[in-house]
């Protein structure tokens, strides 16, 4: 937890920003894995830990700007939990850690908003995104469940997304920390990735790292020698010389900030040519927008800025061909990279997803793109120092895709498709760095993962010993 005064500053700051009203954050309870008792690893909401920092299940947070009071409901453990779960501190305790002195039993939470509501004060709450807040909102504000995401407070999400997209220098430290538990996965990854291991060997033993080193796992790891599929969490494949192997993961700290990395390698530790000629235009894009990324540039123009280099490649080895600008304004560079550049990160890998994408990527110069592919760019907006923030181009051949566009004769100007055809066994390539927006450019952060084709082809030369000796290769 960071010192109470962190917490404290950030009340603060939104009560400034509210003006008014009441604002409740509900913190998450557990949730059942497959039946009550047996739950999920618990992980509280993280607008809770922003401004409440309580990592504890059951509490609820109210800031009442009216009064200037900040609340935590919450019950004190009885014997029965003091039998299973060792002695806890008293709520009280918990609070004064981060700066309240107001406590109250978690039923009472019922008659203060009730009261609030019926003497005419405005209650702010955030979109909530699990059944059982959504549930308890209903029932607090008296309004039926499919009406609460409609009736979320957007002056709170724009408070919010204000606050929480400028990481100060605690959450940054926070992120290098989960920054070196993604060196860890990446380098074992890498090393890993010898002919005849399973995928989840690796995705396994990479999982294993992240709750090792304070995890968990920030996202559920994604690794593939069929990294044509963007998200593929199938890992069954027995790795083959000749694939290249994908894997994109990162952890949370003890205090939930995330890390969220990608690289890619061929399967034995050696690139030929096919795969270095792609790794390249992918790299050269990864490393374009780290140069060009700075305060008032909009994120979309670096997506764009990755999709020029990525089509002045492909014409270099034949698979495009035509004017870069126009092949880029048609979209056509779509069909090797369908998705966005990147999104914001913090307590959440997407950060602040759940308060709604547009409001935490776009504003109202710049809106989000109703074209294939790009409409997938979380984060179009112009960049500030504070924000940090993925970049991950990728090249993809995606064989379904392929046909379905060579089919309706989509691109023939842009795309030779014959060529592409010999590609449709590749699969997928992607590089993906956290930055940091500093005051003048950004920032990689965390300790360099190998990246350059050099860089990778000698940390994959040097295999664990301990693949050795369990007799994975
Ligand atoms: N790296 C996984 C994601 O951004 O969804």
């Amino acid at each position: 937890m960071f010192h109470k005064s962190v917490y404290m500053g950030r009340r603060a700051r939104l009560k400034k920003e509210l003006g008014s009203g009441i604002a409740l954050f509900p913190g998450n309870v557990d949730a059942a894995f497959n039946y009550g008792s047996n739950t999920y690893s618990f992980r509280q909401d993280s607008n809770f830990l922003y401004y409440f920092g309580l990592d504890h299940a059951g509490f609820s947070g109210v800031i009442d700007v009216n009064n200037d009071k900040d609340i935590i409901f919450g019950n004190d453990v009885d014997m029965d939990d003091i039998i299973w779960m060792g002695p806890q501190p008293f709520v009280s305790d918990m609070a004064a850690e981060v700066g309240i002195e107001n406590t109250a039993p978690y039923a009472q939470l019922t008659s203060f908003i009730k009261s609030a509501l019926k003497s005419g004060q405005k209650v702010h709450f955030l979109p909530p995104y699990r059944g059982e807040t959504i549930i308890e909102l209903a029932a607090l504000l008296d309004i039926s469940v499919s009406e609460v995401k409609a009736k979320a407070s957007v002056e709170l999400i724009k408070a919010v997304v204000k606050q929480r997209e400028i990481k100060d220098e605690h959450e940054v430290a926070e992120i290098e920390k989960a920054m070196f538990t993604a060196y860890m996965m990446h380098t074992t990854s890498m090393k890993m990735a010898q002919p005849g291991m399973v995928e989840q060997d690796i995705a396994g033993t990479i999982e294993g790292i992240a709750l090792a080193l304070g995890g968990p796992v920030s996202f559920p790891v994604i690794l593939s020698v069929d990294g044509q599929t963007l998200h593929n969490h199938d890992h069954h494949n027995i790795l083959k010389e000749g694939r290249m192997m994908v894997t994109d993961a990162g952890a949370e700290t003890s205090m939930h900030y995330a890390s969220d990395i990608t690289r890619t390698v061929p399967v034995g530790g050696k690139f030929n040519t096919r795969q270095a000629e792609i790794y390249q235009i992918v790299l050269d894009a990864n490393t374009e927008v780290i140069k060009a990324s700075k305060p008032g540039v909009p994120y979309r123009d670096m997506h764009f800025l990755a999709s020029r280099v990525i089509v002045n490649g492909l014409k270099n080895l034949g698979l495009m061909k035509g004017d870069t600008e126009a092949a880029v304004q048609a979209g056509a560079h779509t069909l090797f990279l369908p998705h966005g550049l990147g999104h914001m990160m913090g307590l959440d890998v997407h950060d602040m997803e759940g308060l709604g994408e547009d409001y935490v990527g776009y504003n109202d110069t710049i809106k989000r793109s109703d074209q294939f592919g790009t409409a997938y760019l979380r984060l179009g907006k112009e960049l500030k120092p504070g924000f940090v923030v993925t970049d991950e181009p990728g090249i993809y051949f995606i064989p379904a895709l392929i046909d379905q566009f060579k089919a309706e004769g989509k691109f023939k100007d842009f795309v030779n498709y014959d060529k592409v055809e010999t590609y449709k066994d590749f699969g997928g390539i992607r590089i993906e760095d956290d930055l940091l927006i500093t005051e003048d450019g950004c920032r990689v952060l965390g300790k360099p993962i190998p990246k350059t084709i050099g860089e990778v082809e000698k940390t994959m030369a040097e295999p664990r010993e301990w693949i050795k000796r369990e007799g994975f290769i």
